[in-house]
């Protein structure tokens, strides 16, 4: 079991990607806090969690909002007794060409996705220094922090910022004992994409954008996340991983 005795901290766990990371630490042996917006899907999170056996707390938290996130923090290190993991799935956003994308919306995305991964990686690495122990920070990033895609450019901009940043803290963290690394994954049926699957010409392009001719489950990127997690790995820090069926591996002619 990869994470017996170990902490895991999910923020954005109540649904998609997060959840599945939520239950894949705790069948290897995780105690889990699932940190979510919604409370009532990160109840359900941590119940799923309870009902196969494992250990789970969930808490409310917007990741968008310091005091939140500090609370979230300190509550999951109380519950928990440490922290080791962080893994940062809360996300949003938008469809609208840069032309009408409206700036409260601009600063929504940049807020959540962006700030939303600073902020509790910020919490969670004083906590480990302060406790002069290591640990192991895994963010979201997409393909579409590696290049654009049609009305999507605060989006873009946010999960680019999530590449840049994951680079910076792994440099600044390092010294620590606290890996940061990312995951960029290519299309994922989750409640965030589920309207694009309703639409069968939609679903067809999105099964062509991937070399592997398919969309991702999301507990294909829970996998890739827990790898990077894991201390085993212990040597990747600053990595970049493309989880995303070959879809960057070129553009087809
Ligand atoms: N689904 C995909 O195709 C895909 C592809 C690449 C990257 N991603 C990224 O993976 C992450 C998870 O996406 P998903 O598909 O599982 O989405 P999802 O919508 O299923 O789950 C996201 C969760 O984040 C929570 N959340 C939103 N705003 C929040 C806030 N301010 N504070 C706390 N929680 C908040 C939501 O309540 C939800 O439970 C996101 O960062 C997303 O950008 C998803």
């Amino acid at each position: 079991m990869r994470f017996q005795n170990q902490a895991v901290l999910v923020t954005g766990g109540g649904s998609g990607i997060g959840q599945q990371v939520g239950l894949l630490a705790a069948q290897e042996g995780a105690r889990v806090a699932i940190g979510d917006r919604d409370l009532a899907n990160a109840e359900r999170t941590a119940e799923m969690i309870r009902a196969a056996g494992g250990e789970a707390t969930a808490l409310a938290l917007d990741v968008a909002d310091p005091r939140s996130v500090t609370d979230f923090v300190a509550a999951a290190d109380a519950a928990l007794g440490g922290l080791d993991v962080l893994v940062n799935s809360a996300g949003v956003r938008e469809i609208q060409p840069v032309l009408d994308l409206s700036f409260e919306e601009w600063n929504r995305v940049l807020q959540i996705n962006l700030s939303g991964t600073f902020l509790p990686s910020q919490a969670f690495a004083r906590r480990l220094v302060a406790a002069g122990r290591g640990g192991s920070i895994v963010n979201l990033a997409s393909t579409l922090g590696l290049m654009a895609a049609p009305s999507r450019a605060a989006y873009v901009a946010s999960k680019h910022g999530v590449v840049g940043l994951t680079k910076q803290m792994a440099m600044e963290f390092g010294p620590q004992g606290i890996r940061v690394n990312a995951v960029a994954p290519g299309v994922v049926r989750t409640p965030l994409t589920e309207r694009y699957f309703q639409d069968p010409e939609m679903a067809e392009t999105i099964r062509g954008i991937h070399a592997v001719g398919r969309w991702a489950e999301p507990a294909e990127i829970a996998t890739a996340i827990l790898f990077l997690a894991d201390r085993q790995n212990g040597f990747i820090t600053g990595s970049i991983l493309p989880v995303d069926g070959g879809w960057t591996t070129g553009k087809k002619m």
